[in-house]
């Protein structure tokens, strides 16, 4: 299974929510792989000093993604893909190869509001594939006293 941790804004936490999932799930007893489709490559360098074990790559552009990914995930059971805070065709690539897409996004009225411009290129893989991939939206960095909470 492919998940893709996607969000086409910067900081709310797409880095952060892979790399947990990745090792919650080695933890669990998986085969997993944590594939850094960033430039910045911080969730591979952090996973590589937190759990070695981990297999962790880097691909860092729409073809190898398009390419790599498939090929990754013959031989893992989980491959968790952490996606870059901007560039939309490196997010495109990750959304049409994915099964699940998990959308961080930071629980602010203006974070929440912006979700549907933040999105769009999912709503095209959707499109394209039938509905795939299922995506959740996950609260980040919730304030237990906000009101949005
Ligand atoms: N659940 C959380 N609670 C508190 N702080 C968090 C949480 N998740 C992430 N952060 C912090 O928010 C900042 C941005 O997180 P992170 O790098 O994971 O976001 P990102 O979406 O991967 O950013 P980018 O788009 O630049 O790749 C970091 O300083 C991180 O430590
Ligand atoms: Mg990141």
């Amino acid at each position: 299974m492919i998940i893709v941790v996607a969000n086409s804004k910067g900081g709310v936490g797409k880095s952060t929510l892979a790399v947990h999932l990745a090792a919650w799930l080695h933890e669990q007893g998986h085969k997993v792989t944590l594939a850094d489709c960033d430039t910045q490559q911080s969730s591979s360098e952090w996973i590589r000093e937190a759990i070695p074990e981990i297999k962790a790559v880097r691909l860092d552009n729409s073809d190898i993604i398009l390419n790599e990914l498939p090929i990754l995930a013959q031989d893992a059971d989980y491959v968790v893909a952490d996606g870059p805070g901007s560039q939309t065709e490196t997010s495109r690539a990750l959304l049409l190869r994915g099964d699940l897409a998990i959308v961080p996004c930071k629980a602010s009225m203006l974070e929440v509001r912006a979700l549907a411009k933040a999105t769009e290129v999912l709503r095209q893989a959707q499109d394209i594939r039938g509905g795939i991939p299922k995506a959740i939206i996950v609260l980040s960095m919730v304030g237990k006293n906000y009101r949005l909470t």
